[in-house]
């Protein structure tokens, strides 16, 4: 059992399936409190199970249901009966309001979307505790008082981001109106046992307040405590690696993405040199990419290394191959074996090794286990996992990780000294070049494709706008064009550049790339690479397009 002082405060975010659940999260994070996302029909007594969390209070999230509907997702009585501190977002809102005894008004077929005007009522203000999510809060002078009449100044005027159907027209026993809109007088609500509603949503940016009034939450109505900074998140990865793994050996297979890395720098903190790294050649990787994790791990870091040469492998089995799937599979199946007859041979030299370190992040915990998502994460396509390890491996898994977001992986990675470049790099698909050659792979078309790929990164980094883009990439087609270069006539390849803006790659843009240069970028590629003759630019968005061709 732990004692309450080892136990990390929590707020839990339960999730009814809106777009921003995630991003409620993430907001409470920034503020040092830590979060958890858990599926809406979670039970306090399920939440009570973690000794390890000391729970301060819960956010209801929003949602695309209506109270009204068969199977509306319903919040467990005993964390609205708690005596903890809740707040419902806008379909969190309504529940909250149903549950406990109001009346929520169906949509009358108009929904409420985009931005709004919250009037914060002051007559209010000193009555309740959960008066105190606006506390702090002031509006410029435009907002407050836009005609100069006075008795507007006592009203303080914010702008929220509405969407929303149906809204409450009756409230709970024992609470007030906090704050109207001009359209709906019922925009926030909060009772004296620390129950708040808001209708509008306070994660997005489109509510310039939002932040402050989700910060009033944690700290004046949850009573947080902002500790859970970026020492303690690694301090307590070390220590639970430790216990986890004891006096065990460890492996972990570096994909050279930034994920992988950190998962194998929290390991090396934790264990020292019982951690043992596999990076596998694939020869479908980009120019450079072998020489920087032997550079960064066994050189700059220290890392026990073991890098596998298998390009001849990959290459030998994809050749003539030229279906993109069939590709993944040889691609899939040909890493698990090259990784199994490593460990194998490894665990001759250091004897057994019992874990296997992987980077996996909260994103994919929560695609796992959310209902909600469950069902939409069948549609992502089943060879994201290409590259990746199966699920039946013969190891015990260690996924320091698995609690962590993008961005915060990343930070620690700076502060565990990972190269910044490495941090920030894009994503790079599993079966790496190998699906961004149209038809089939042999090593010179590997070589051409890598020779272009640098050039457009190093166009990309001396414009500055690397950190920018969501991925940005050659890939080689086999349309050969025909050309003139001096006096001479050329015929060869079509080369395409994909070059996109993404948040999650489940959809992306096409970057709008200055015409010089993208100028730039075509000159060099036509005049480095004599396989080259044609370059164009792939201006479709995702969907319809994928980002990847292949
Ligand atoms: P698509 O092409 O599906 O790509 O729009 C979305 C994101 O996934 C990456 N991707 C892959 N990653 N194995 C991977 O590990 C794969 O087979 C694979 N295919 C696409 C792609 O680079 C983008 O970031």
């Amino acid at each position: 059992m732990h004692s309450s002082q080892q136990r990390r405060q929590a707020i839990i975010v339960l999730d009814f399936g809106s777009q921003y659940s995630r991003l409620i999260t993430r907001r409470i994070r920034e503020c040092h409190v830590y979060s958890e996302l858990v599926p809406a029909n979670t039970t306090l007594a399920q939440l009570q199970q973690n000794e390890q969390l000391e729970i301060k209070g819960f956010i209801l999230s929003g949602g695309p249901s209506s109270v009204y509907d068969e199977n509306a997702p319903a919040c467990d009585p005993a964390i609205l009966h708690s005596g903890l501190p809740v707040l419902g977002i806008c379909y969190g809102m309504h529940i909250l309001a149903h549950q406990l005894g109001g009346h929520v008004a169906p949509a009358s077929g108009r929904r409420e979307y985009g931005p709004a005007t919250i009037e914060v009522l002051t007559k209010t203000k000193q009555d309740t505790q959960t008066s105190r999510i606006f506390e702090g809060i002031t509006a410029s002078p435009a907002q407050t008082d836009p005609l100069g009449q006075t008795e507007t100044l006592s009203t303080l005027r914010l702008p929220g981001w509405m969407s929303h159907g149906d809204s409450i027209d009756q409230l709970p026993p024992g609470f007030s109106v906090l704050a109207r809109t001009e359209s709906n007088p019922v925009a926030a609500i909060g009772s004296p046992e620390g129950l708040i509603g808001l209708q509008f949503h306070p994660e997005v940016t489109h509510t310039p307040h939002g932040k402050d009034m989700l910060r009033n939450f944690l700290f004046f109505i949850c009573n947080c405590k902002a500790n859970w900074t970026l020492s303690k998140v690694i301090e307590e990865a070390v220590e639970q690696i430790r216990e986890r793994v004891g006096n065990e050996r460890v492996i972990c297979g570096l994909s050279g993405g930034v994920d992988s890395a950190v998962a194998a720098l929290l390991v090396h903190k934790a264990i020292g040199d019982r951690l043992t790294c596999v990076f596998v050649d694939t020869g479908l990787l980009r120019a450079g990419e072998r020489e920087q994790v032997v550079d960064t791990f066994s050189n700059h870091m220290q890392i026990p290394l073991v890098v596998v040469n298998a390009r001849k492998r990959f290459v030998t089995k994809l050749a003539d191959v030229i279906d993109p799937e069939q590709k993944r599979k040889i691609i899939g199946e040909e890493f698990i074996r090259v990784f199994e007859a490593e460990a194998e041979r490894l665990e001759e030299n250091v004897g057994p090794i019992k874990f296997l370190a992987q980077g996996t992040l909260y994103p994919d915990v929560i695609e796992s286990t959310s209902h909600d998502t469950a069902e939409t994460a069948k549609r992502i396509k089943t060879h994201h996992n290409v590259g990746g390890l199966p699920e039946d491996i013969a190891f015990a898994l260690v996924e320091p990780l698995r609690m962590l977001f993008k961005d915060e992986v990343r930070e620690i990675g700076l502060a565990l000294d990972l190269p910044e470049e490495w941090v920030w790099r894009h994503p790079f698909p599993g079966p790496g070049l190998a699906i961004r050659i149209i038809g089939a792979v042999d090593e010179h078309r590997l070589e051409t494709l890598r020779a272009a790929d640098k050039i457009l990164i190093e166009e990309i980094r001396e414009a500055d706008i690397y950190r920018e883009l969501g991925q940005a990439f050659a890939v080689l087609t086999p349309l050969q064009s025909v050309g003139v270069m001096g006096d001479d006539r050329t015929y060869a390849n079509v080369i395409a550049i994909r070059v996109v803006t993404s948040g999650d790659f489940m959809t992306a843009d096409w970057a709008r790339l200055e015409p010089d240069l993208l100028g730039r970028i075509s000159n060099r590629l036509v005049n480095e690479i004599p396989e080259i003759n044609r370059v164009v630019y792939d201006i479709t968005s995702k969907p319809p397009a994928t980002i990847e061709w292949e």
